[in-house]
């Protein structure tokens, strides 16, 4: 994105020029998924794709956003108090996020104008949310000086997902936008937030992004419930095991108490989330080893296990993940995010990535009667304050 197209629009809509611009990533996840809300690991990337602002400082007490995304919502107007109701549209992350820190402390002495323009496609489990969510806590941190340390904006962001939104979700996308670095990748303990940054060393390969297309449907219902069904099989081990998460068990001792669990579907999202932790931690083993067949072999076992056991794919990521799976130059491939639509990634040699995007583009075309979009993933920075000057130079 170009710092004059975030500059023009802002001028168009609020007929004045920004001081102020800012970035926030997305996200793709490479391994762990469904876990995070079972006190499991995941191992998540930033990625270039995100979301900016141009901001400016009004007089008034109120916040005006405007989104060259969602031209037809033209400008809305939030307070940033807490208690205000949700307006059910894309605002609501700002305003969230915003009430979530004014509850921790954080004084907003006048209001902001800020034009908001992203190029991470919509709904497509890239976490276009999160990344709203982050830009706006780094937007308040750098013009109200709050010095609201990152880890703290992350559960912040959450708070604003659970008790604002009303989605049950985890810890793993706020932090995955929040905690991003350059060509890293993170493995996050979520049951203790200890986290280890590694050096997301792909040699000849990259992770390439296949986007659905598929507008998210029922993605806050099924993913509660797929939550629910978690919690469920959690509560049964319980009669007999001292655990406060699927995440504390071996694989083993899943397999030898699975009999307090004689439901279908609860049984199978459990196995998921135990089976899922421990190829996690296998997968970022590979990766530092720098056995990439493993892991490609590991994250499509993953793939496998949401698709059968979790339930979470669809036909889309279905079909996109098995064409991609039959190319030449494929290690690995699964859906990334909550699934139900979205995206999915493979990890490819360089060398095969253009074939790969013809091939697995056709055959998806022909099968789903739309067509796929193809990225291949930069692994980028957190959020941070736009050095214009420095760009310019
Ligand atoms: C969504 C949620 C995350 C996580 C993933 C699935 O992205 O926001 O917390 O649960 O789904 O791994």
């Amino acid at each position: 994105m170009e710092i004059s197209e975030l500059t023009q629009g802002f001028i168009d809509v609020f007929d004045n020029q920004p001081t102020d611009y800012f970035f926030a990533p997305g996200r793709i996840n490479l391994i762990g998924e469904h876990t995070d809300y079972n006190g499991g690991h995941v191992f998540p990337c930033a990625i270039s794709l995100g979301t900016y602002a141009a901001v400016r400082a009004n007089d008034s007490h109120e916040f005006h956003f405007y989104s060259g995304n969602f031209p037809e919502d033209d400008v809305l107007t939030v307070s940033g108090n807490p208690g205000t109701p949700k307006s059910g549209r894309w605002v609501d992350y700002a305003q969230g996020m915003l009430a979530e820190l004014a509850k921790n402390g954080a004084e907003y002495s006048h209001g902001l104008d800020v034009y908001i323009k992203g190029d991470l496609p919509d709904g497509a489990g890239l976490s276009s949310s999160a990344s709203l969510e982050m830009l706006i806590g780094e937007i308040a941190n750098h013009m109200f000086a709050l010095d609201v340390p990152m880890l703290q904006r992350v559960r912040l962001g959450q708070q604003v997902e659970n008790n604002y939104v009303g989605v049950n979700s985890g810890i793993m996308d706020q932090f995955a936008v929040g905690m991003g670095q350059a060509n890293t990748a993170t493995l996050l303990d979520t049951n203790t937030m200890e986290y280890k940054r590694l050096p997301l060393d792909l040699g000849d390969n990259v992770v390439l992004i296949m986007n659905t297309n598929k507008q998210r449907q029922l993605t806050d219902s099924k993913y509660n419930e797929r939550r629910g069904e978690c919690e469920a099989a959690l509560a049964k081990l319980q009669t007999k095991l001292d655990i406060a998460s699927l995440g504390e068990l071996s694989a083993e001792q899943f397999d030898e108490y699975s009999y307090l669990i004689p439901a279908e579907n609860e049984l199978k999202r459990a196995r998921h989330a135990v089976l899922e932790n421990k190829r996690t931690l296998r997968a970022a083993q590979a990766l530092l080893d720098r056995d990439l067949a493993t892991f490609g072999r590991l994250v499509s076992a993953s793939g496998v296990s949401l698709q059968f056991d979790y339930e979470v794919t669809g036909k889309e990521l279905d079909t996109l993940v098995r064409a991609a799976l039959n190319q030449e130059g494929v290690l690995g491939a699964r859906m990334t995010g909550a699934g139900f639509g979205g995206c999915a990634i493979a990890l490819v040699r360089k060398a095969a990535v253009d074939a790969v995007i013809a091939t697995v583009g056709q055959t998806y075309k022909e099968v789903i009667g739309y067509p796929a979009s193809f990225y291949v993933a930069n692994i980028a920075d957190g959020p941070r304050e736009l050095d214009v000057q420095a760009r310019k130079a």
